[in-house]
């Protein structure tokens, strides 16, 4: 029986406000859209949740609000099994909220207002060290302060603990500061944000992750959507492609993309063979409306993984 990996994410949890719409309102205008979601979200929370699903123990440090959304995100995770004791409420902050708007092809466009999320602190950090030093891997993305993300990213190679960045939304940064990473995970638009750099294609994303592994970071993924995934290191770079998929909504697709490729490299898979099944994990979330309710359960992925592996 594969290894029950340990996962902790330090990171954002959202509510998100999802719109479908075939057109989108000009400055003054009102115009109709067509249905409304509403869900649990933001990148860290997605991240979580999607490990918990793939068969992960789950360790969750986050900040939410002073509102309705606070006590029900924790709920949220304490519904599903994730261990919340480090998901505090911050007076006078509301919780992180995303307004999302998906096209008829399953695009998304999505605003994120951070609120408590902004509130966790490299001592927050320290707060949770009990926690984050059982883990056998700790999850970050940039929805909460960067001087938190960079603490931890030390924190991990402190304490020998594999560390994983999504680096979304993506914002410039100094590539230096997150060397000691085990692996950089951003998709074409954050990679773009980072490097100054276009990735359009599979070649676009080689030359991106030529100029972040120049910059001292040892692996890299960069995941291209339909086009699958690049795993790039010093010893080579492989392009790993996507399953096809009827997509209707993208949203949280990369998120379910690094949950569940932390558990399958913790179960100990090799790292393409963990990208393969990440590619497939990530495909089948945009088969459904939202992002952490159309995650797949492993029971469901494993079904799909044993049609699909030998096509
Ligand atoms: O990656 C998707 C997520 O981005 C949404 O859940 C939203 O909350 C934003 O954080």
């Amino acid at each position: 029986m594969a290894k029950r990996p340990r996962i902790a994410v330090v990171g954002s949890a959202n509510v998100d406000l999802t719109t479908f719409t075939d057109q989108f309102p000009k400055p003054g205008e009102t115009i109709f859209g067509q249905t409304f979601d509403m869900g649990f979200g933001g990148k860290g929370a997605n991240q979580a949740v999607a490990a918990k699903l793939c068969g992960s123990d789950v360790f969750m440090v986050a900040r939410v609000g002073d509102d309705l959304f606070g006590p029900a995100t924790i709920k949220n995770f304490e519904k599903l099994g994730i261990d919340a004791s480090q998901v505090r409420q911050v007076p006078g902050l509301s919780s992180g909220v995303a307004p999302i708007f998906v096209d008829p092809a399953g695009q998304n466009r999505i605003l994120v207002v951070k609120g408590a999320n902004d509130a966790l602190k490299p001592a927050d950090v320290d707060a949770a060290s009990d926690v984050l030093k059982s883990a056998d891997c700790i999850v970050l993305q940039f929805e909460i302060p960067l001087e938190t993300v960079y603490y931890t990213i030390k924190f991990a190679r402190k304490n020998n603990i594999r560390c994983l960045l999504n680096p979304a939304p993506g914002q410039p940064i100094d590539v230096k500061a997150v060397a000691d990473l085990d692996y950089f995970v951003p998709n074409e638009s954050e990679a773009e944000t980072i490097t100054g750099m276009p990735v359009k294609n599979v070649d676009d994303a080689k030359k991106c992750a030529e100029k972040l592994l120049s910059g001292g970071i040892r692996r890299v993924i960069i995941t291209l959507g339909a086009n699958g995934s690049l795993l790039a290191g010093r010893d080579g770079m492989e392009h790993v492609p996507a399953f096809n998929m009827k997509s209707v909504d993208s949203t949280g697709a990369g998120d379910a993309f690094i949950g569940s490729f932390a558990t399958f490299l913790g179960e100990g898979l090799a790292e393409g063979e963990a990208v393969r099944r990440a590619n497939l994990y990530a495909g089948l979330s945009t088969t459904g409306v939202g992002t952490q309710k159309s995650f797949y359960d492993r029971a469901r992925f494993d079904t799909e993984w044993a049609a699909r592996a030998k096509s």
